[in-house]
């Protein structure tokens, strides 16, 4: 064993420590191995998967984490700090069996809210929206000659993005990196003075990854770049456009969810590239409003309107009719061949036909490797700049080993249909006939 047990319990305070600095819990003191995580140190769910991605990467060791969040077919309610130490170093004495299921334990009961149990209405709609910080998208600047073409994966969170750009990295003729996050700015200083907070400074680093690996650099000279664009003026749209100069004939392919929040956003996009290519990824509303739940995003997306008095499900809910909402409003404006409507459901239950029809649309050969995402962590950039913990988007992705059908349809266990707001309902009805089948 290359790991001493030592070691792993040095680990996992140390690790457990970090995570700790990082939420906003009452947790104070001394760690303790009796301390349980949900209900003494505040852990949401995921926390739990980045507390497996950290412990991970420090050992230098693939645990397999899934096997202890679930037993007995039940999601654990609550783990304590010994029994996180006992597994791992149970792992490392024998080699993980295969799991099948891939979730992370309950989260705790979301926030009571004003709408707990209530139906979303239109004035809660209409309230949300204003909850949205206006996005003041103005002139780009620079040369006002478009950027080649590029492609955009839209999408509320929550929706497979993630697990999405992973098998499009996968392709050698498409780049996607990790959530670029600069449509929606006019500059590149105006980016870092927007997400240069605690929660959402690492969604500075899909830039910092997609410059790695376009031009092999280190992260601090990617960094170090990106500072003399943002101390220079550069337009986001320059920024684009130094991407887009190294990657020969690739594709550049950028999945950032938060587009979605605002129009205007996606019609930058319209504005920036020649021709631009787009992908509407669609997963039922229920599916992505219990992901939501479990993922705690709210604390991750300060954005997203901490304070108010909408319940977590709620949130969700608006999140994901505002997103779907905008981008069909959006797909008005756009030609029928540059724009593919497809869903998270199909992606899971049959990946080849799937990627197939999106390389047919992207005009690229299929690849194989698109539909096996757990291959090279570097070149998918799954990995994070500094620590794979700190990547940007689905930390869960780390603890699926392949492509899980099963995923379509966990949220059953959970909610239907008849929560749902009528605008909601409505909004699926609108849907493309393609992933009508979300619904089946
Ligand atoms: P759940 O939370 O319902 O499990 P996004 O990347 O847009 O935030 O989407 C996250 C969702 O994609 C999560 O849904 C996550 O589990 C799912 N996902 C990630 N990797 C997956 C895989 N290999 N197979 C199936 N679903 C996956």
């Amino acid at each position: 064993m290359a790991v001493e047990c030592a070691d792993v319990e040095s680990t996992v305070f140390e690790v457990v420590d970090e995570l700790l600095d990082s939420i906003d819990g009452d947790f104070e003191g001394e760690l303790f191995p009796q301390m349980r995580l949900i209900a003494d140190a505040g852990f949401s769910s995921i926390d739990f998967v980045q507390m497996t991605v950290m412990i991970e990467e420090q050992l230098g060791e693939k645990i397999g984490f899934q096997d202890m969040l679930m037993r007995d077919g039940q999601y654990v309610q609550d783990l304590t700090l010994g029994e996180v130490i006992a597994f791992t170093e149970s792992r490392l004495r024998k080699p993980a069996a295969a799991s099948a299921a891939v979730t992370a334990p309950s989260a705790p009961a979301p926030a009571v809210g004003r709408y707990e149990g209530q139906k979303v209405t239109a004035q809660d709609v209409a309230a949300f929206t204003q909850l949205i910080k206006p996005r003041r998208v103005g002139p780009s600047g620079g040369a006002q000659r478009k950027n080649k073409r590029a492609v955009f994966v839209l999408s509320p969170p929550r929706s497979g993005s993630t697990l999405l750009r992973v098998m499009i990295a996968g392709n050698p003729a498409l780049f996607a990196p990790p959530e670029l996050h600069l449509l929606s700015y006019a500059t590149m200083d105006e980016r870092r003075a927007d997400l240069n907070t605690e929660h959402s400074e690492h969604l500075l680093d899909g830039a910092v990854r997609a410059l790695m690996h376009t031009r092999g650099w280190t992260g601090d000279q990617a960094r170090q770049f990106i500072g003399e664009c943002e101390a220079s003026g550069t337009s986001t749209r320059e920024f684009f456009g130094s991407l887009q100069e190294n990657l020969g004939n690739r594709l550049l392919v950028d999945k950032t969810p938060t587009y979605a929040f605002s129009v205007d956003i996606l019609r930058q996009a319209e504005e920036y590239f020649e021709d631009a290519l787009y992908i509407h990824l669609i997963r039922h509303p229920c599916g992505m409003i219990r992901s939501y739940e479990e993922s705690n995003l709210t604390r991750m997306m300060p954005l997203m309107m901490k304070n108010s008095d909408f319940s977590t499900a709620a949130l969700a809910e608006m999140i994901w009719l505002v997103s779907n909402r905008n981008i069909l409003q959006f797909s008005e404006s756009v030609a029928s061949d540059r724009w593919l409507s497809v869903s998270y459901e199909n992606i899971v239950t049959d990946p080849e036909g799937n990627m197939r029809r999106l390389c047919d649309f992207l005009d690229v050969p299929y690849d194989d490797d698109m539909i096996n995402p757990y291959g090279d962590n570097k070149a998918r950039m799954t990995d994070g700049v500094d620590s794979a913990s700190k990547m940007s988007g689905d930390l869960k992705f780390h603890l699926h080993r392949q492509i899980d059908p099963a995923a379509a349809t966990r949220w059953r266990q959970f909610c239907s249909e008849d929560r749902l707001g009528a605008e909601t309902m409505e909004l699926i009805s609108k849907l493309d006939a393609d992933v009508a089948s979300i619904r089946a």
